[in-house]
């Protein structure tokens, strides 16, 4: 018995509609469990720019800093597209979210049950077991976070530059966040740079291997380029178990790691830090990898599994409540697999509504 207290922001399009899906489950089977949710939903993204004139409010950042955890819906969308690049709701709200609470580590699971290899473009012979991969990104530094200038130069021209740095430390705790994500599955890990190229790309894959060989001698350690791994993944995805790379590459490689997954609306992720809540569990940010759908919101269609499965996560991770979050993640896999399918997973069913989802996934409970 425990009171789970995080900050709900919801954000922009289907946002709303899909955290309202998460917390009706979160509700039950944390209620079922004894818990009580106690959540407070704040303005964050576009729909912050329109109440508040800014993307990330100080009283929403106050709000996230009294919770255990973050549950994040989605944020921007074609309102708040003309504003100048900095102003917009993603560069805005969710970069200075994930660098105020250290939020360094991305976990995203890579997950394809057998039963909707349909959705995946990937031929089903080379997924006969579906897709488990586990893609870990570092989410605080690199080229996102290092210095950026616009200039003009004395020809005229315009000349813009991006800096990517690392430290030894950023590496190595990212590094502890991967060994130990595969030492709790297949003791297997691959560490992605470009470091037949990039000098950030040589100090990581050194870092690595010696903090791999102390910390983790029992992990099987290995390498691959970027732009190899781009290929490998859409080849044969299970080759991987755990793999984990810096920010840019990692945000491309779980774009593409999430469309081989069939669909953006299934896949869910936590982004963790050092940072203890009250519980001394992490602290997080919780969300779905897909983004705020513009052209489906406000329909009722949207599919809330990525959502709940976020939800799922932040049980786990800030609450340790491991139990209910396999329950939950349970009970959308088998409403799933019975057929109970949203537009973008139905291939030929006929779709259910936002709600009508939900519904079938607090029944199975
Ligand atoms: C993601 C998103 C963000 C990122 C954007 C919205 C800033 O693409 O979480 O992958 O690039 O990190
Ligand atoms: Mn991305």
């Amino acid at each position: 018995m425990a009171t789970l207290k995080f900050t709900v922001l919801a954000g922009d399009g289907i946002g709303p509609e899909v955290m309202e899906s998460a917390l009706e489950v979160l509700n039950k089977a944390c209620g079922d469990a004894g818990d009580t949710l106690s959540y407070s939903a704040h303005d964050v993204g576009g729909i912050a720019i329109d109440n508040h004139g800014t993307a990330l409010p100080e009283s929403t950042l106050e709000a996230c800093r009294q919770a255990d955890a973050i549950l994040f819906g989605s944020v921007g969308g074609p309102k708040w597209e003309n504003l100048p690049p900095s102003q917009q709701p993603e560069r805005a709200a969710l970069l200075p979210l994930r660098k105020a609470f250290k939020l360094f580590a991305n976990i995203r699971p890579g997950l394809l049950y057998p039963e909707l290899a349909d959705a995946s473009p990937l031929k089903s012979e080379r997924i006969p077991n579906g897709i488990d991969i586990v893609c870990i990104r570092e989410l605080t530094g690199g080229i996102y976070f290092g210095e950026k200038k616009t200039w003009q130069n004395d020809d005229g021209e315009m000349q813009a530059c991006d800096s990517m740095s690392y430290k030894v430390s950023e590496i190595e705790r990212i590094a502890e966040v991967a060994g130990q994500t595969a030492m709790a599955r297949g003791k297997k890990v691959c560490s992605i740079d470009k470091a037949n190229v990039l000098e950030t790309s040589v100090l990581w894959r050194k870092t690595v291997t010696e903090y791999f060989k102390k910390n983790f001698p029992e992990v099987q350690l290995s390498y691959m380029y970027v732009d190899n791994a781009a290929m490998q993944l859409a080849r044969d995805p299970n080759q991987f178990d755990v793999f984990f790379t810096e920010n840019m590459f990692g945000d491309i490689l779980s774009d593409e790691m999430a469309v081989i997954c069939g669909s953006l609306g299934m896949l869910c992720s936590a982004s963790l830090g050092d940072i203890k809540n009250s519980l001394g569990n992490k602290f997080g940010l919780y969300e779905p990898a897909g983004g705020t759908a513009p052209d489906i919101a406000g329909k009722g269609i949207a599919n809330p599994c990525a959502q709940i499965l976020s939800g799922a996560m932040m049980l786990r991770y800030s609450f340790g409540r491991d139990d209910v979050a396999s329950k939950i993640e349970k009970a959308v896999r088998d409403a799933v697999c019975s057929g109970v399918r949203t537009g973008d997973i139905a291939f030929g069913r006929t779709p259910v509504s936002t709600k009508e989802m939900t519904q079938a996934i607090i029944e199975r409970l």
